[in-house]
């Protein structure tokens, strides 16, 4: 008897299309059903694309590293919703564009770049410190989200432009914030109030014209010989430096994008460091006993990373239950074939930090915050995503460790933060993971 191969697999998946209200009413729970249900690749139908879901590590692999070629940004739901306020930068192009971006941004953000800025963080951090002491002594709650996301937008603006921006910061700030809305209230369908997103986008256009002025005034500023300002430089200036040939243009597509994916995201991270650290206090303890065993009581400097494994495992072990990216897409540019199914040219192919952080086959306890986890310990490759991976891994990951690490240091050194008693923590999924109600915090003196 001869038998007939399939030519064509798909993988398990819903049948019909799947109902786009409840799935963005939660699309954690969405795909979390999906993975359990039918297992480690998915297909479903939605909004007219065919979509894969990959819950294997070497299925994100493929895509994101090993067959990366093969896979685009161009078309997916991050690129609707990020080409429009972003243009062409670093975060949205692709092919060719997009490496030659990469080359241009990549030396300012090495390991070796992004050590002079521990300076700008921990004054930063002790700066927050000081307008939190009316706080500390009386016992009024914080809104820490919002405290951390000030913070590490403050944090990020100077390090981009030097310290030559007195005056300009803060305006600088306000536009990013209506720059913020708009991306964090983006709704794919027909928004129920039109009036208020017609609102948030007039204010999105004079914020991008804002931001586009005063970058355009410090490239020519620099062009003209003038300083960076600023005691070890600035990413600007390193920018600009890496290639003599780079338009203005291009830096400019730059600095909004690199303001825009560098800030919440650290925020992020923090918020559900401190979070999680407050409910386990013996992982707490371990934190702060290597803190103040380090540092004595100063503050940290670049220095002291190697030296704080303990504050390194922590924020790391949050990002793996609190991935502040929880989705990564791609669609598919030519055919391939994941995991024994065919993937047709056109497929939008989904790999989730959110899902992969917590699969049951990897990880012991997967819901359990456990830091130790990170002790140094070989991980599957492209299990553990919290910044992607491949080529297109995010250029910023030294940056954002060394500030989250450094931010964690200095506030443990001198507050411990308790969540309001009864307030609700739910993680809520939009551009970013965030918590839901925001979080309430109480900041204590040490
Ligand atoms: C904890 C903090 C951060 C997290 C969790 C994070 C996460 C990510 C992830 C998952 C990607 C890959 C997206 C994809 O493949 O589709 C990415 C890309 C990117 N990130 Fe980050 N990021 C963080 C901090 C930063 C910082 C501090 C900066 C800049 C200062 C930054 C700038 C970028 C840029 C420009 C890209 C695009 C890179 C490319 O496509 O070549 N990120 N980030």
């Amino acid at each position: 008897m001869v038998r007939t191969v399939p030519t064509h697999t798909v993988p398990p998946g819903p049948a019909g299309d799947v109902d786009m209200a409840l799935m963005r009413e939660s699309p954690l729970d969405f795909i979390t059903g999906l993975a359990r249900r039918y297992g480690d690749i998915t297909r479903h139908r939605a909004d007219g694309d065919t979509v894969y879901l990959l819950n294997r590590p070497e299925y994100a692999r493929q895509v994101l590293k090993d067959n990366g070629a093969n896979y685009t940004k161009e078309g997916t739901p991050d690129d609707a919703m990020l080409r429009p306020l972003l243009g062409n930068g670093l975060l949205t192009s692709n092919g060719a564009d997009w490496a030659r971006q990469r080359h241009l941004t990549a030396p300012a953000f090495r390991p070796s770049a992004v050590r002079t800025f521990d300076r700008i963080v921990t004054d930063a951090t002790a700066g927050m410190l000081e307008r939190w002491a009316p706080a500390v002594e009386s016992g009024a709650p914080l809104e820490v989200d919002e405290q951390f996301t000030a913070l590490t937008l403050g944090i990020l603006t100077h390090a981009i432009l030097g310290a030559d921006i007195d005056g300009i910061g803060e305006g600088f700030g306000r536009a990013v914030d209506a720059v913020n809305r708009c991306i964090g209230h983006y709704v794919p369908d027909p928004d129920p109030d039109p009036a208020d997103t017609a609102r948030r986008y007039a204010d999105f256009g004079r914020a991008r014209t804002f931001l586009n002025t005063v970058t355009r005034t410090l490239i020519a500023s620099r062009r003209a010989g003038g300083s960076g300002g600023g005691a070890g430089g600035n990413l600007l200036d390193t920018m600009m430096s890496a290639d003599h040939l780079v338009s203005d243009e291009d830096l400019r597509d730059q600095v909004l994008t690199i303001v825009m994916a560098g800030h919440e995201t650290t925020a992020k991270s923090l918020t559900w460091t401190l979070y999680l650290l407050d409910r386990h206090p013996d992982e707490l303890a371990k934190v702060r006993e290597e803190v103040d065993r380090v540092l004595g009581g100063r503050p940290p400097t670049a220095a002291d990373l190697q030296d704080l494994p303990a504050c390194r495992r922590a924020i790391q072990e949050a990002m793996r239950l609190y991935p502040p990216v929880w989705l990564i897409s791609r669609r598919a540019a030519g055919p391939d074939r994941i995991g024994g199914y065919d993937v047709e040219p056109g497929t939008l192919v989904c790999v989730s930090q959110w899902v992969l952080h917590r699969h049951p086959d990897y990880w012991d306890a997967p819901d359990a915050y456990r830091p130790d986890r990170f002790d140094g310990a070989a991980l599957p490759s492209h299990l553990y995503l919290p910044f992607g991976g491949g080529d297109r891994i995010c250029v910023g990951q030294h940056f954002a460790m060394l500030e989250a690490v450094l931010v964690l240091a200095t506030l443990l050194q001198s507050v411990r933060l308790e969540l309001v008693e009864g307030f609700p923590v739910e993680p809520e999924a939009l551009v970013t993971l965030r918590p839901k109600h925001g979080m309430t915090m109480i900041a204590r003196p040490r």
